[in-house]
């Protein structure tokens, strides 16, 4: 089936904690946007149009986009930018993928107002879920952060001063930050209604731009059973751990009575987990977005308390590691197993937040500066800003200008990567470069994640696009191979396309490379993609036509 939508990004006046009315940019005048329901196999197609001041893409996070490697969205990777007044189709398959993905728009801080969920059901809709109970009913759960500014002005104003953006002032659930905070308004609070004795699929995505999430409901718990629309081993916690990027579906049952006699009422809440160590810097803000989950239906109500859970402190990163690294996959027959056998590729990526004076005329950057810049294996990467995308350079073999070939496998300069840094003679002159990774059509790939700490150890969430990878192991500190290859889980090692590498630690990955196109992979906290944590994979076509980029379609937007 097809499944058709006009996103229409324009402003949205809003009124949100002690501003009384500002402009958002926002599609259909929703925060969140659309959620798009679609069935594994079907095709999804979106007409964007772009009523707002700012320049626009659109990324369907999770989706793999074979074949349709022009509607993937990240700007100038595979498209330029949809200029103000302009469209452009979005048309892509979910196929071979079921569970919670999400869109954003994905150029500068856009995505902090333009985002919604996709879900996607098995073909045979809800009944076909591959785990028990059924679910009576859903609900998307989107987290988010809130800023009382404009996020297109805060990100320019990073981006050219080479100084962070400030902290969200509010995190928000479905676009609404909750009772906890000053000027909240009855209706800054989202509502969710449940009956008694039944169960609820929870889709909860962390959309936020810089802050992983803890995620609690007073007196209930969750079996997770899926993440990043990757089914998992059911997993019974009271405490879900979202990191930017990731989904976690999660059922959770209500009981025959409120947990609580008398009582209606229950928070969800959502909380930061601060992963920077030492930490937290100046411009962290420990809030708590609530939503009220509310019993209807009959029943007592004898009181207006409203439970709130019990969150886990802002630094617990055991808590957070415990449920990131028990996730496992659920093994399905006829679902893709992680590759074994001689690696085509192998790379060893530190990834990490440096000091570099990296001003826009300059290639070198000074690593004693007090500006940011942050890289993978030093590299870090930098938007072409001619008149051609990095798919569009890629498919008419003219990339002169756009990039180059010569990403490294390795960091320049082995170092304890965890010890403090603050020995400038660890550090390095930053390249500022577009540099791609070149990989054959199927060939297998492995990395080595390894988090740096040259400012602070922190926990990047590292996102593939056009594909998803299986986590092999994760640990702290530094990666050794004689402790770590033992540990590789090759049963039913959890597959995503978002991994929250742990904080001042390492994971290994593997993915098949059998997408051909320019596939981002980037930290999922705004503040350092923009800085330069990312790089991009160039994979090669394959001998047929379906194994090839196809040609742009005809609306393709282009760079003035
Ligand atoms: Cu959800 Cu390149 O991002």
């Amino acid at each position: 089936a097809v499944v058709e939508h006009t996103f229409n990004v324009g402003n949205l006046s809003i009124s949100q904690l002690c501003r009384p009315e500002m402009n958002i940019t926002a599609v259909n005048g929703q925060l969140p946007g659309p959620t798009i329901h679609a069935k594994e196999g079907d095709t999804v197609i979106v007409h964007l149009l772009n009523d707002s001041p700012y320049n626009m893409t659109i990324h369907w996070h999770g989706i793999f986009q074979r074949g349709s490697q022009w509607a993937d969205g990240p700007v100038m990777v595979t498209q330029c930018p949809v200029r103000p007044a302009a469209n452009y189709t979005y048309s892509f398959n979910v196929t071979g993928q079921e569970g919670t993905l999400w869109w954003h728009a994905h150029i500068s801080f856009l995505r902090a107002t333009v985002y919604g969920a996709l879900v996607i059901l098995p073909r045979g809709g809800a009944g076909a879920y591959p785990f028990s109970p059924k679910p009576d009913k859903e609900m998307v759960v989107m987290l988010g952060e809130w800023w009382n500014d404009n996020v297109h002005e805060l990100q320019e104003t990073a981006f050219l001063t080479g100084n962070p953006a400030p902290a969200a002032d509010a995190y928000t659930i479905n676009g609404k930050p909750g009772d906890l905070y000053n000027c909240s308004a009855p209706n800054h609070t989202r509502r969710f209604e449940v009956r008694r004795n039944e169960t609820y699929l929870v889709r909860i995505i962390n959309a936020a731009l810089n802050t992983p999430l803890f995620f609690k409901v007073a007196n209930h718990s969750f079996t997770v059973v899926g993440a990043d629309a990757c089914y998992t081993t059911p997993y019974r916690t009271d405490v879900v751990v979202v990191a930017p990027g990731q989904t976690v579906d999660a059922l959770m049952a209500t009981p025959d009575a409120p947990p609580v006699a008398g009582q209606r009422r229950y928070y969800m809440a959502a909380s930061p987990y601060d992963s920077a160590i030492p930490g937290p810097g100046p411009p962290f803000s420990p809030t708590i977005a609530t939503a009220v989950l509310e019993y209807v239906g009959g029943g007592d109500n004898t009181t207006t308390d409203i439970q709130m859970p019990d969150m886990p402190p802002f630094t617990d990163t055991n808590t957070a590691h415990r449920f990131l690294s028990n996730l496992t996959a659920l093994v399905l027959p006829g679902k893709p197993t992680v590759p074994l056998g001689a690696m085509g590729t192998r790379m060893f990526v530190t990834i990490g937040m440096g000091q570099a004076d990296c001003q826009p005329d300059q290639t070198m950057c000074d690593p004693t500066s007090t500006k940011f810049a942050s890289s993978m294996n030093n590299a870090s990467f930098v938007l072409p800003r001619g008149t051609l995308s990095m798919l569009e350079a890629h498919r008419s073999n003219a990339t002169a200008g756009v990039y180059t070939r010569d990403f490294p496998d390795r960091p320049p300069l082995i170092f304890d990567y965890t010890a403090d840094a603050s020995d400038t003679a660890q550090l390095q002159y930053t390249t500022k470069s577009t540099k791609v990774r070149t990989l054959r059509f199927n060939e297998t790939v492995e990395m080595v994640l390894q988090n740096t700490r040259l400012i602070a150890k922190e926990s990047h969430p590292m996102h593939l696009h056009g594909f998803n990878f299986f986590v092999l192991a994760q640990g702290f500190g530094n990666y050794n191979e004689t402790v770590a290859v033992p540990q590789f889980n090759f049963v039913n090692p959890q597959e995503r396309n978002t991994l929250a590498v742990p904080t001042g630690g390492w994971a290994v990955i593997r993915f098949i490379a059998d997408n051909p196109g320019m596939w981002y992979m980037h930290c999922h906290f705004d503040a350092h993609l923009d800085f330069g944590l990312g790089m991009v994979f160039e994979v090669l076509d394959g001998p047929t036509p379906e194994t090839s980029v196809p040609p742009p379609p005809k609306d393709l937007p282009r760079c003035r």
